[in-house]
Parts: structure tokens; C-alpha cells; sequence
């Protein structure tokens, strides 16, 4: 295949810096030798990207990469005396290009060829890396690993990017929070509306700028400045203080939560679970009149946030009837161990409080707006419960009003939420899960998993993230789940991966041309706790 016309004229412009040199007894398939001019020294720099062109051979161009040199030699007919003679001499230089794929419409991709000798090798600026790499987007998100010019960016607008939703992973202090901020940070500026679910009350101040003296310096090679999120709101579960003075409190009510969800989430035995379904179809029949005819018409009642909002039954008239049923307690029905599951619920006093508003999605899915909901005093089971209202309303609007704009939600620590352990046990959550990625997606509804340990995370989850940003990872656990399930990246970056700093990371992405390392940029808002 050919390469455009547009593309070819780019690299006639191009500046011809050497040719390939033939072959010596050391040769590998990955890599060729460049021999070049002193004078062109400063384009034979390590880590610089070239493109060689190969008019001879069935593919028109290969983009490599300076990994060795420049090493410096000289050449001419020894005189007499066993001395070069200096007016013969001739100084060349000489270094090792590795193969970084072949160029087909103005992209990189894998090759199973090598240039030939004497192909011309032309210097690439910077954007045009960019542009073979597949890095140019609006959400600037950091650097190639090594190379501070060549920036790295996300699409907003792609579909193949955020609505494929994204995981962020890496071990503990591998610079996972920093990213989730990052991405933050670019999707509200690209107009998304982002809800993050706070487990450490972190994010709490990004309406603040950044005041980490060590990342200002770094923050200025991308031409930016420490600067606070714009439109920015914080909400916490009742009964769950937040350090945050304004931090807007809002109930959960058990009503917007599918039966089977609720059971799953409490952990109820098999038992216990009947006595659930019985209890709440009883009181759904009674307050129910009438069947409703579609789906949107179903979802209407999630949205109504508000205290009035009438509701076919809350975690008190629940109580009552599991109550009045415990009585008929047998070895298939269990009312009384439902009643102590539910007690222990009404004393964590985050559900179907009076006088509160519940989570409101209407509020939240504003362009450019960011929405924190700290959960960081809640216990697991509120944490949990917050995250599937977080997404069944989320997607309940989204269903509903296509009017909304494009929306992320970002969900840190996804493997307390659903784990490779619980899986099994939570066939619904992940249902819901599913449909939620699936069907949202088409009306951009994006996820972004947060986790330290990938390993514990259920397959299906990897699957549904199709961006990766893969920080440090030293467990072979964790490693193997993700080398198992990200085909696109290559045995010598996993190599890499333990040996990463704080802030490096794989990305792998429907975006790019191939997977890459790269160093990301410090966010530009506060974070709390990051010293
Ligand atoms: N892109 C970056 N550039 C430079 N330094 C970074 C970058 N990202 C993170 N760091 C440094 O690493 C530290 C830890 O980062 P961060 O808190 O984001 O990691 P984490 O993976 O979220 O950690 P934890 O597992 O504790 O939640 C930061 O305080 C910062 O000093
Ligand atoms: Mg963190």
C-alpha cells in the first residue's frame, strides 16, 4: 500500500540527514545502521524519530529511532608512513535505528520488513512524530518517556477513546491519583461533565491551584501553571462528613436500587435474598399503579431527586414489613437474619434519611462541571451502594436526555466495587455494569477504573477499558491480568513496567498507532495528601 500524496510532499521537505548503511555480520531484524554526515550530528541524537524512505522495496517508508550512537568515525588511504592522511579523510557518523513500523496513509504501524541499504533517512519534527504516533489530541496528558517535545494527547472527540472507557493502574505511589486528575482536568476543559467517587477525600480541593513546589517546574514544560477546576462541587452520603465546609449531603434511597443489586451488595445468604424479593415486591405491588410501557418512562422516577419524590417503599417501610413477616422465618425464607441486615443499614443512616435530597444527576451533568462525592468516611457497603446509584442515574439521564453532554465517571478503587473473588456472587452489579458501558457509550457515558490491584479486578472489567494508562506494577499477579488481556503491547514494554518512575506509564489506546511509554503531566489543581 501506498502512501498519500500529502504524505509523501511532507517528507520531500523533509531534512535528508544520512543513508541506511549496508548490513554488517551483527545485523538484526529490528534494527539498521545509519550512516550520516557530521554536520547533521544534531539530528543523530538518542530517541530521536526519523523516517527512512524506501522507494526500492514494497512499502515506501519505516519510522525508526536513534537507540544507539552517534558513534564517530573516520575513513581514507593510509599513507606511507601508516598515517591517514588528512586531505582524504572522511568523517562520518554512525548510528543504530531501531524499526518502529512501516508508514501506510501517514501512520505507523507493525512491520515484518526491513529498509534497504542506501534508503535516504530524513529528520521528523516533533509534531510530525506526533502526528505518525497518533498522540495528537485536545486533552494534553504528558510526554513520550525521554522526550520532552514530543507532547502526548487524548481525543475527546474520538469515540474510540473515553466512551471505550479507560483504566488507570498501577501499585501504591506509582502516580495513579495524579492521572485520574490529569484526565480530570482535560475532560472538563474538553467540555465533559466528571464525577469522580472519592475514597480519600483527595480530589477535594481541585478548585484550588496545585501548591506542590517540586511539580511547578515540571508543569511549565507543557506551558502550563498551576490553576484550580473552574465549575466544581463536592457532595457526601449523609450521616458522612466531609473536610470540605460546602460539601452537599445526599441521601440513598433503597428504592432506586434493583432488588437483586441490593441483595448483592449486602451480602445477604440465599435465604435472606428470598425474604428480600418477597418483601419488596409486596410493597412494590401495593404503591405501584400501574405497569409502566417503556423504558425511559421506568427510569423517570430514579431522576426525581428530590425529598417529595414519591417513593414505592424506603428502607424503614421495609423494615416494617420484614418485621411483620419475621414470624414465618423457615430454613428457604430468613425475615429475621433480612431484619438484622437491615438494622445494621438504618445505623449507618446514609439511607432514606427525611428531608434530603438524593443523588442528583440533573446537577451534575453540566459541560466543563466536575462533581467530587467523597466517600471517604463511609463504610464499604455505602461506598459500594454510591457507586451503582452513581451509575444507574447517571445512565438513567443519559437515556433520557440526550441533550446532556459527554460524561465520565471515574471510580477509584474499582476492585472494592466488583472483585475477581466476588464476581460470581455479584452477577447482577456486573450486569448492570455491563449494560451501563454498553449501551452508555453510544451516548457518551465513559468510565474510568482506578486500581492497585488489577489482578483482583473480574476479566469483563479489563475488557470494557480499552485506553490504558499502566503505571508501575512489580506483582507478577497483577502483571499477568494485565499482560493477559492487553494483546497490544509488546514483551519488551511489559519488561519496562516494574522498572517505571513515579508519573511513567504504558499507554495503550485505540488511538494510538502502537503502545508506548510515557511520563505524564502533574495536574495543574490541588491535590490533598500528595506530599
Ligand atoms: N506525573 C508525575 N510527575 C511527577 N511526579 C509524579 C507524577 N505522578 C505522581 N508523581 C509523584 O508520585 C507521588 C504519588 O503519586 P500518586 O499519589 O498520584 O500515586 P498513587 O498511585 O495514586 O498512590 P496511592 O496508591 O497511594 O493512591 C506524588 O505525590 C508525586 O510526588
Ligand atoms: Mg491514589
Amino acid at each position: 500500500m501506498k502512501n498519500t500524496p500529502e504524505h509523501d510532499a511532507r517528507f520531500q521537505d523533509a531534512k535528508l540527514i544520512g543513508q541506511v548503511a549496508w548490513d554488517g555480520a551483527t545485523a538484526t531484524s529490528e534494527r539498521v545502521l545509519l550512516r550520516a554526515s557530521v554536520v547533521n550530528r544534531r539530528f543523530v541524537e538518542r530517541n530521536q524519530y526519523v523516517c527512512i524512505k524506501d522507494e526500492s522495496g514494497p512499502r515506501t517508508g519505516f519510522l525508526a529511532r536513534v537507540v544507539n550512537g552517534p558513534f564517530f568515525h573516520r575513513s581514507g588511504a593510509p599513507t606511507v608512513a601508516g598515517m591517514t592522511a588528512s586531505n582524504s579523510m572522511e568523517c562520518f557518523l554512525l548510528a543504530d535505528l531501531e524499526i518502529q513500523g512501516e508508514l501506510v496513509r501517514g501512520r505507523a504501524r507493525d512491520t515484518n520488513s526491513r529498509p534497504a541499504p542506501n534508503s535516504p533517512v530524513f529528520a521528523l519534527s516533533p509534531e510530525e512524530v506526533a502526528g505518525l504516533h497518533g498522540f495528537a489530541g485536545d486533552m494534553l496528558v504528558g510526554n513520550l518517556s525521554g522526550q520532552d517535545d514530543l507532547l502526548v494527547s487524548l481525543q475527546s472527540k474520538n469515540k474510540g477513546v473515553l466512551p471505550r472507557n479507560l483504566g488507570i493502574f498501577g501499585t501504591v505511589g506509582s502516580g495513579k491519583s495524579n492521572t485520574s486528575q490529569v484526565i480530570i482536568e482535560e475532560a472538563a476543559r474538553a467540555g465533559w461533565a466528571v464525577i469522580v467517587v472519592d475514597v480519600e477525600s483527595e480530589y477535594t480541593e481541585m478548585d484550588q491551584p496545585s501548591d506542590d513546589a517540586a511539580l511547578a517546574e515540571r508543569l511549565e514544560q507543557f506551558g502550563l501553571t498551576p490553576a484550580g477546576v473552574n465549575d466544581f462541587h463536592v457532595f457526601c452520603p449523609a450521616s458522612c462528613t466531609s473536610d470540605r465546609q460546602d460539601a452537599e449531603s445526599f441521601t440513598l434511597r433503597l428504592a432506586d436500587f434493583d432488588a437483586s443489586v441490593i441483595a448483592e451488595l449486602l451480602q445477604v445468604s440465599v435465604a435472606e435474598r428470598n425474604a428480600l424479593f418477597e418483601c419488596i415486591e409486596t410493597l412494590l405491588q401495593k404503591s405501584r399503579p400501574k405497569v409502566t410501557t417503556s423504558e425511559t418512562e421506568g427510569l423517570q422516577p430514579l431522576l426525581d431527586a428530590s425529598p417529595q419524590a414519591k417513593l414505592p417503599f424506603t428502607l424503614k417501610t421495609l423494615r416494617e414489613r420484614t418485621n411483620e413477616r419475621a414470624p414465618r422465618t423457615s430454613e428457604a425464607i430468613d425475615f429475621t437474619g433480612l431484619a438484622a441486615k437491615l438494622t445494621w443499614l438504618t445505623h449507618s443512616e446514609a439511607f432514606d434519611q427525611v428531608n434530603m435530597p438524593s443523588l442528583d444527576p440533573v446537577r451534575m451533568l453540566a459541560p466543563g462541571r466536575v462533581s467530587v462525592i467523597d466517600v471517604s468516611v463511609a463504610n464499604d457497603v455505602v461506598k459500594n451502594m454510591v457507586t451503582a446509584d452513581l451509575l444507574r442515574k447517571a445512565f438513567a439521564l443519559k437515556m433520557t436526555r440526550p441533550d446532556t453532554p459527554p460524561t465520565l465517571l471515574i471510580i477509584e478503587e474499582a476492585h472494592s466495587f466488583i472483585s475477581r473473588e466476588r464476581a460470581q456472587t455479584m452477577q447482577a452489579t456486573l450486569h448492570m455494569l455491563r449494560n451501563v458501558t454498553r449501551r452508555g457509550r453510544k451516548r457518551w457515558l465513559s468510565m474510568a477504573f482506578v486500581s492497585q490491584q488489577p489482578g483482583h479486578l473480574p476479566p469483563e472489567i479489563f475488557e470494557l477499558c480499552n485506553t490504558r494508562i499502566v503505571h508501575t506494577l512489580r506483582s507478577t499477579h497483577n502483571l499477568d491480568a494485565l499482560m493477559a488481556t492487553t494483546g497490544d503491547v509488546g514483551r519488551d514494554l511489559w519488561n519496562r513496567l516494574p522498572l517505571l518512575g513515579p508519573g511513567q506509564a504504558v499507554l495503550s489506546s485505540p488511538q494510538l498507532h502502537r503502545s508506548v511509554i510515557m511520563s505524564m503531566r502533574p495536574a495543574m489543581s490541588r491535590r490533598r495528601f500528595s506530599q
